[in-house]
């Protein structure tokens, strides 16, 4: 088979990553979630690492850590992924990934507009900042996480304006992507939506 890809990208905790996994499951693609490697590099760099060295010999062990989705790796993330340094280090890996045999997703900030602008399907996946932040609070406080819902929209809003206002690949919807609103939407809404764009473009191609 050959590649196909679907990109995925959206503001912290919109949901990408749900969605990106159910359409894996669904269409056999391989899943890359693009922000573990930023986290990986976060991590390290909170251990003493310097950022682009982290970047450039991350390994498979580095993205497996149990610790990479606390607030604190957020934020780390956000930082160190404003360096370009950090982002050409890592680019490479992410195109192969995109264009292996058989279809890939990958999801992120970049996908669509910087890492993989040829990509079959572009989605942006997005909701309010309340409802993102809001979800966001019921899982960290699932894992036990001691927060508050204020902190996790404050946090949220400042690595969202990180994010879109950095010079090098900043957030931002692509041209040609597919807006996926959530804020009113069910999970199985949203990914029945993300199902139904890959099948319309894998008619026509
Ligand atoms: O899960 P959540 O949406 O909160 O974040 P994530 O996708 O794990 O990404 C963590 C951080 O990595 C983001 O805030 C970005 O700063 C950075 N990132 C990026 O710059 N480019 C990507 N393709 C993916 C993540």
């Amino acid at each position: 088979m050959t590649a196909f890809t679907v990109a995925i990208d959206g503001p912290a905790a919109a949901g990408k990553g749900t969605i990106s996994k159910a359409v894996a499951d669904r269409f056999g693609f391989a899943h890359l979630d693009t922000g573990l490697l930023y986290r990986a590099v976060g991590r390290r760099v909170l251990d003493g690492a310097d950022a682009v060295e982290a970047a450039g010999q991350l390994e498979a062990d580095d993205l497996d850590r149990g610790d990479l989705r606390t607030p604190e790796v957020s934020r780390a993330a956000s930082r160190v992924a404003a360096d370009p340094g950090v982002r050409a280090a890592l680019a490479a890996f992410q195109r192969r990934f995109a264009r292996r045999a058989g279809g890939a997703v990958l999801d992120g900030r970049d996908i669509g507009t910087v890492i993989c602008p040829e990509a079959e399907v572009k989605l942006f996946v997005t909701a309010s900042d309340e409802t993102r932040a809001r979800r966001r609070f019921e899982e960290l406080r699932g894992k036990g996480l001691e927060t508050s819902f204020e902190t996790v929209l404050a946090d949220q809003r400042a690595r969202d304006a990180q994010d879109a206002g950095r010079a090098d690949a900043p957030l931002a919807v692509a041209g040609d992507a597919v807006v996926i609103d959530t804020t009113e939407m069910t999970i199985e809404a949203a990914v029945g939506r993300a199902v139904a764009e890959i099948e319309r473009v894998r008619r026509s191609v």
